[in-house]
């Protein structure tokens, strides 16, 4: 059921306060402060040598999200590959290692393939999924769930959100149990993700500026995302969820990529869409920025106040979201990019919960 909204991908996009509620509370304990690890023990992240994720298109990016969190908060050496890729690459597996699949469908072909492979390889098998009855759940020695609920629109919104925040829980206890993370800083994070679900309904309010922005620009052929560290796969998913719902040609960069070919396509007709919360890599990202407003490229700029008063720049286009801290904007600047490529698809009239040639699960290669 649809309710009051017009697509379920708008619905999904507004459940995530809901949602992310639920599944923080899951693996949170806001009482104390603390994350708690799934599976009793199961997984002994002090001992742990590596961790490879494996997944495809948008929860292949919630792993690369997960991967920056993994390695700054826990000191986890990380490898991350697309399943397509991975189960036909013949990689060494490290003994001991920790293989960890992400899958909202838990049915995903190349995704179960790649968890057979590592199965065979010896290593442990965690899966987090959002349908655990799934196949992928049921071959997992450790399924670890989102619980988003069931996701109808064929474009991943509400289930990534997820994804990012079973994500970051997990990062958070692998840090404790790594030592990297004193109790303090982990009442920190956890706290900071207990703020999540306020912030992005926060962001959601944004809905009617960011309606506007998509009417003004929705007649473009080609969109350029860009974002460094933490915002980069943001930049990935933003351009994924453009072209597969609005057909609008997008591409995602991490920001210092530009100068090394795609600055040669800038020009007034193709908008630039940067990610960048005022965090300690503000500076560098907005010198990107400024590159591409010299070359008479179209701003959307996605930040925070302080970061619009270091700008340096006009941009056309401002999306101002709330001040949060660092380890924590993925999750909520992925709500602004949700919405961007729903009301340009709306703007588009393109059939937003079934873009052509898509399915939601992809049980084939
Ligand atoms: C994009 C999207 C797809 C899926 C991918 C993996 O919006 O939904 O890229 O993320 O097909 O699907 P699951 O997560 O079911 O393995």
């Amino acid at each position: 059921e649809k309710g009051n909204y017009r697509h379920f991908m708008e619905k999904e996009i507004h459940e995530q306060p809901d949602v992310l509620s639920r599944t923080l509370a899951h693996y949170l304990d806001f009482g104390t402060g603390t994350a708690r690890p799934p599976g009793d023990g199961k997984i002994d992240f002090a001992a742990l040598p590596r961790l490879s994720i494996t997944a495809c298109g948008t929860a292949n990016y919630a792993g690369l999200v997960g991967k920056y969190w993994f390695e700054q908060l826990a000191r986890l050496p990380v490898d991350i590959d697309v399943a397509s890729e991975f189960r036909y690459r013949e990689a060494p597996l490290t003994p001991g290692g920790l293989a960890l699949f992400i899958s909202q469908s838990g049915e995903t072909a190349d995704t179960l393939a790649s968890l057979r492979y590592c199965r065979e390889g010896g290593q442990t098998i965690a899966s987090i999924v959002n349908v655990p009855t799934s196949t992928i759940a049921r071959e997992s020695d450790l399924a670890i769930p989102t619980l988003a609920g069931p996701e109808i629109g064929v474009a991943s919104t509400k289930a990534f959100t997820c994804q990012l925040a079973v994500l970051a829980s997990l990062a958070v206890a692998a840090g404790r149990a790594r030592g990297h993370l004193d109790v303090a800083a982990e009442q920190a994070l956890v706290a900071a993700l207990g703020e999540v679900p306020r912030l992005v309904s926060d962001a959601l309010a944004l809905e009617g500026t960011i309606e506007a922005i998509a009417r003004r620009l929705h007649r473009v052929s080609d969109v350029l995302y860009l974002g460094r560290g933490i915002a980069y796969p943001i930049a990935l998913e933003g351009a994924l969820k453009l072209k597969e719902l609005s057909y609008i040609h997008a591409e995602g960069y991490a920001a210092g990529e530009l100068k090394h070919g795609p600055i040669a396509l800038i020009d007034e007709d193709v908008p630039v869409v940067v990610i960048a919360p005022f965090d300690r890599l503000f500076e560098k990202t907005a010198s990107n920025m400024q590159e591409v407003a010299a070359r008479g490229g179209r701003i959307v700029l996605i930040t925070d106040q302080k970061g619009l008063e270091h700008a340096g720049i006009t941009p056309a286009e401002v999306i101002l979201m709330p001040e949060m801290p660092e380890a924590i904007m993925p999750i909520v600047y992925t709500v602004p990019i949700q919405l961007l490529a729903y009301y340009m698809a709306v703007a588009n009239g393109t059939d937003v919960d079934q873009p052509r040639n898509l399915a939601k699960s992809v049980t084939v290669e």
